[in-house]
């Protein structure tokens, strides 16, 4: 279970995340919605030690990881894609896998059966696997990142956008993807998205942050009718 405990992080004048609490139990994906602005990068961030949070805990199966540095919580099994996609464009998308699943058998820390090869099957990437990354398409790279966090044998696996940019077909079978991982490979999932449809349809609870604060936090259906969340994101219900 992923665990956070009134987290802060200020730059400067502007306080990103502010308090935040959250649990994220380690069979469910847990969606994080708000704004532009609203803390949510900066929360995956400093889940993953890319930055270093101002007060609080974070925890990881009840073991606090606040003082690791984000290599160590990689190889604990913190693993992420980003909202501005990092893969390797000069590497094969075989060799972007591998670059991953090494940093876990140098380690040898888990024992769980890679999902390696049934992700690159279950994220269409198997006839892919020798072209260089920077020959997918858009919706391929993201898929690659997916599959690349998946090599790490996560516990917590944080996608920031994974659908931003993916049209309709796309982003179906990415949430057929993202379902089979919750089946087959279960981990404690956040993931962000400005595609609500999509969000709900993947998150069996949600988070909505504002101004770096959590605005609301529960299932679904109560989130998407809360008047506070209404009125400082959705507009409308999400039906
Ligand atoms: N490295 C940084 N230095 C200074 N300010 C930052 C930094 N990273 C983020 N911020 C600020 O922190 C706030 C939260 O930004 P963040 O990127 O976490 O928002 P977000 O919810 O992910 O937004 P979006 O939906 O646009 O991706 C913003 O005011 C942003 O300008
Ligand atoms: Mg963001």
């Amino acid at each position: 279970m992923l665990e956070l405990v009134e987290v802060s992080k200020r730059f400067g004048g502007v306080q990103a995340v502010d308090a935040v609490s959250l649990q994220v139990d380690s069979d469910s994906v847990h969606g994080l919605i708000g704004p532009n602005g609203a803390g949510k990068t900066t929360l995956i961030n400093l889940i993953s030690g890319l930055l270093v949070h101002s007060s609080g805990n974070i925890r990881l199966n009840g073991r606090d990881i606040g003082d690791f540095q984000a290599h160590q919580r990689a190889r604990y099994g913190v693993a992420r894609t980003f909202q501005n996609l990092r893969i390797y464009p000069n590497l094969t998308v075989q060799q972007n896998i591998e670059v991953a699943a090494s940093t876990v058998t140098r380690t040898n820390r888990r024992q769980q059966a890679s999902p390696v090869e049934e992700a690159i099957q279950q994220f269409d990437l198997a006839d892919k696997r020798r072209l260089y990354a920077s020959e997918l398409s858009y919706g391929h790279m993201r898929r690659l990142e997916i599959v690349r966090a998946l090599a790490l044998v996560p516990h917590v696996l944080m996608l920031d956008e994974p659908a931003a940019g993916m049209n309709q077909e796309e982003t179906e079978q990415l949430i057929e993807g993202l379902q089979w991982v919750k089946q087959n490979h279960p981990c404690a999932m956040l993931v962000i998205d400005h595609d609500l449809r999509f969000i709900m349809s993947v998150c069996d609870r949600i988070t909505v942050m504002n101004m770096g604060s959590v605005l609301s936090s529960g299932a679904p259906a109560d989130v998407s009718k809360d008047p506070a969340v209404i009125a400082a994101y959705l507009g409308e219900p999400v039906s």
